[in-house]
């Protein structure tokens, strides 16, 4: 770290704790103490995230940071701190629930914050700079590692709320991105870990499309990827509280299905397979997919699929595939 990183690294780790205390113990922080607490979080959780809150007032922070030696126009620049057109400096989380967002080796970087009115927009993400990089960084990361390592798999998740909610449930291997899709680098170092990732994202269609597109890039790097869906357009949070930790274990994380049994499904929502040209283009695009399995087993498994749902001969099936693989050289 050089000098400036230095003393946002210092400030990131003295607003982690300054935000949490106020969560937790003042009467400005109150109000975001109850918002955490009707999401359905423990103290325990809010402790362990160290959860906290930006105070509305003006100063409060500025002053808190000046007191501690750092100077405010630093601490712009270092992305901790923001300017408005009038160059008046404040906290941009100001009125938001705080989460503090570690890297790999557990410092505070920079945090998220959640509006607790409707405020848009809902989430806001310290800016970039060389200590906040988005793309870089996996929230959670740092300690789930070893429930990683343990289980053999990780869970991505597309909010920290999830990962939060998950470990409240029991499930500490859960990491997030922070608002954006997963880039490489992020996938790269999940591969250097484990295996095996298991894509959570929401059950809107948002979420499934960015389930297609990470499963993609994980593959890429060379991970084994299973897809859990969660239904009616619910969210692994949202899933959690209204049907428990139990059900969100057994109903969708061990539910989770198999790239190509997601792809499938996937592939099926843009035809009719009312509509026999719409059938056959779907079988065609499936049978694609499974042209370029590298296992035989895996493509005998997934042809004797296709063949039973569409009632056709497995070596109809094995004989496109054999076309295709061939092309493929
Ligand atoms: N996000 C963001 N800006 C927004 C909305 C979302 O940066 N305006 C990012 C946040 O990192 C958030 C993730 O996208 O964690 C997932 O978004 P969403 O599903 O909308 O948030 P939830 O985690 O479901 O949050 P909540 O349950 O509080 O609504
Ligand atoms: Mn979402
Ligand atoms: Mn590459
Ligand atoms: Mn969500
Ligand atoms: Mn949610």
């Amino acid at each position: 770290y050089n000098e400036e990183d230095q003393a946002g690294l210092k400030a990131f780790d003295w607003l982690t704790k300054l935000y949490h205390h106020l969560l937790r113990h003042t009467k400005e922080g109150k109000q975001g103490y109850r918002y955490l607490l009707e999401r359905g979080f423990s103290d325990e959780t809010i402790d362990t995230f160290q959860l906290g809150y930006s105070p509305q007032s003006r100063d409060v922070i500025v002053q808190f940071l000046e007191k501690k030696g750092f100077h405010p126009q630093q601490m712009v620049k270092a992305g901790v701190l923001t300017a408005n057109d009038q160059n008046q400096i404040s906290d941009r989380f100001r009125g938001r629930v705080t989460f503090p967002i570690r890297n790999h080796l557990g410092r505070s970087v920079g945090f998220g914050g959640r509006t607790i009115t409707d405020q848009e927009p809902k989430y806001l993400n310290s800016p970039e700079s060389s200590l906040f990089q988005k793309g870089k960084l996996l929230y959670n990361f740092d300690v789930a590692r070893s429930a990683i390592r343990k289980e053999g798999q990780a869970i991505l998740f597309e909010g920290y709320m999830d990962v939060i909610a998950a470990h409240q449930a029991g499930i500490l291997n859960g990491v997030a991105t922070l608002g954006t899709s997963i880039t490489e680098q992020q996938a790269s170092l999940l591969k250097r870990y484990v295996d095996t990732v298991i894509i959570c994202y929401d059950g809107d269609r948002a979420g499934i499309e960015a389930s297609y597109k990470a499963a993609k890039l994980l593959r890429h790097v060379g991970c084994t990827v299973k897809i859990a869906s969660i239904p009616d357009g619910l969210d692994p949070d949202s899933y959690i509280a209204s049907y428990g930790a139990e059900r969100f274990q057994h109903e969708i994380i061990e539910a989770s299905s198999t790239y190509m049994t997601f792809l499938m499904r996937y592939i099926k929502k843009d035809f009719n397979l009312n509509l026999e040209g719409d059938r056959i283009q779907y079988i065609e695009k499936v049978i694609d997919e499974i042209a370029i399995i590298s296992r035989p087993m895996e493509r005998e498994h997934y042809g004797k699929e296709l063949a039973n749902e569409f009632d056709l001969s497995m070596d109809t099936i094995l004989q496109e595939i054999r076309l295709r693989r061939e092309k493929l050289g």
